[in-house]
């Protein structure tokens, strides 16, 4: 059965019901996940997504080899070493990042005890639609962070992919073939699509309008990360 969280709220209905046995894909199209995926790409270590800023700013005082990293209103908290540009991400080289983000690390916690926790964006589909036929889950939860507590376009989309690329032709859900036609809809004009969303049009007005270009293109890394132990590594070599 394929599922879709397709907003906050939702994620935290199901994150209060039992996850054995459920395989979570979180997609936080802008910018979260697709950072974690450039970063993880480009030699990033580990990425230990936690809730809070304090959080964060925590784990750095018990390890200062760490690097703080990410987001409230789009701009990194006070301290931080980087944003959440996945450009940014692209030049740490063997360094472990702690993340906290208004809601891509949020939903990627919420879902922490599920069986398999994977991480997604449109940068890597091609690779997790691979390793999720290879690796089949009975039960696979596409888990949409949104935008504050809204639905958000662009995780829907790539939600959609992803369920276009799987051979499931039974146990789809509702929200699963509404995604997939969105998609089918958006079909090439990610980037254009993506810069007409909420957090797409705040990404322009803040200065970060080149996140979107980077965060629009498909299937450019060959890689499938994964949730474990509270860190989020590559199972790619
Ligand atoms: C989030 O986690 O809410 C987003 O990644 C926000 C952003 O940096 O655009």
């Amino acid at each position: 059965m394929i599922q879709v969280a397709l907003c906050p709220s939702e994620i935290r209905r199901i994150s209060a019901t039992d996850l054995s046995g459920v395989t979570a894909v979180v997609f936080d199209v802008l910018r979260a996940t697709s950072s974690v995926i450039t970063g993880l790409a480009s030699g990033v270590e580990a990425i230990i997504p936690v809730r809070t800023v304090e959080e964060a700013r925590d784990r750095k005082r018990k390890d200062p080899e760490l690097l703080l990293a990410g987001e409230r209103d789009g701009l990194p908290p006070q301290g931080f070493d980087l944003g959440n540009s996945p450009e940014e991400f692209a030049k740490i080289k063997g360094r472990r990042v702690v993340m906290t983000t208004t809601n891509g690390t949020a939903a990627i916690e919420s879902v922490r005890l599920a069986s398999k926790v994977l991480i997604g964006a449109l940068l890597n589909l091609d690779a997790l639609a691979d390793y999720l036929f290879t690796h089949p889950a009975r039960n696979l939860l596409l888990v949409c962070a949104g935008t504050g507590e809204e639905f958000s376009l662009e995780d829907a989309v790539a939600a959609g992919a992803l369920v276009a690329r799987l051979p499931y032709d039974q146990g789809v859900s509702d929200s699963a073939i509404m995604t997939r036609s969105l998609y089918e809809r958006v079909g090439n004009d990610l980037d254009e699509w993506l810069r007409e969303t909420k957090n797409g049009k705040h990404l322009q007005k803040i200065g970060k309008g080149a996140d979107i270009r980077w965060c629009a293109r498909l299937s450019v890394f060959n890689l499938v990360c994964q949730l474990s132990g509270g860190n989020i590594i590559s199972l790619t070599d």
